[in-house]
């Protein structure tokens, strides 16, 4: 999977998503990351990429030009590997549907993924409307630029494709894979600060654990996140240790 960043702060997105897993995935083959400095597209001598908005306001906006040129280097790079490709191009912007682990898994099975971030007061219209395919939000809240909400996509979706985590089989029993919370989860010592290891996990009876795993997950989902059971498919069972 190759995703390219079309962004006034490349080096911002780089340095945030090279080390660790991500990091490691890039050097492995998993997955490209390329980030585009959009300035680099700026048509004027002073490289400015901005200026105020028609009609008055606060603040400046990007300008279309630069973004279309950067956009259209991206497409035809893309293109010239493969004639076919229709890359989806995300603008991050809080006006977007909110990300969501469902999504994730849809963009999991994209080729190519072109996002685009905003600054200052946001991007010029008229080229939204020309090249963006999707609007995304990462939540209800207001950042000062699309750079961190396309790394916290770039992060979800990249663990979901095959290799990039060691173990697959983590990605499959994540929180919210079936609308549920992850379980409690425990490591050595069996004692820490007069707390003890559920007996269950060191009873060596993978039924029972994988039961008691399940009944935790109910429990957690229905304290912490009520709404998230209403979409889980429940069993009579489940329902029975809910009611408990
Ligand atoms: N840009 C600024 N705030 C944002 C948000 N909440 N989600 C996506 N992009 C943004």
């Amino acid at each position: 999977m190759h995703f390219y960043i079309l962004t006034l702060f490349p080096d911002m997105v780089m340095n945030g998503l090279t080390d660790s897993i991500i990091g490691r995935a890039m050097k492995n083959g998993y997955l490209k990351i390329e980030a585009v400095n959009i300035r680099d597209y700026a048509f004027n001598k002073h490289q400015s990429v901005d200026d105020y908005p028609y009609g008055g306001g606060a603040g400046m906006l990007m300008q279309a030009e630069p973004v279309y040129q950067a956009y259209s280097a991206v497409l035809e790079k893309i293109k010239s590997e493969n004639p076919e490709a229709q890359p989806r191009v995300v603008y991050l912007s809080p006006q977007g549907g909110t990300f969501s682990q469902e999504m994730a898994e849809d963009y999991a099975k994209e080729e190519d993924v072109i996002l685009l971030c905003g600054h200052y007061e946001g991007i010029d219209e008229r080229v939204l409307e020309e090249i963006v395919t999707d609007y995304v939000s990462i939540g209800d809240y207001v950042l000062t630029g699309g750079e961190l909400p396309a790394m916290v996509m770039i992060d979800t979706i990249s663990r979901l494709i095959p290799g990039v985590l060691h173990n697959d089989v983590s990605a499959e029993f994540d929180s919210f894979q079936d609308n549920l919370l992850e379980y409690p989860q425990y490591s050595r010592p069996e004692e820490w600060h007069g707390k003890k290891v559920p007996e269950v996990l060191m009873s060596g009876h993978h039924a029972n654990i994988e039961k008691w795993r399940h009944e935790q997950s109910l429990i957690r989902t229905a304290k912490n996140r009520p709404d998230l059971l209403e979409k889980a498919e429940l069993t009579e069972n489940d329902k029975k240790v809910l009611e408990t």
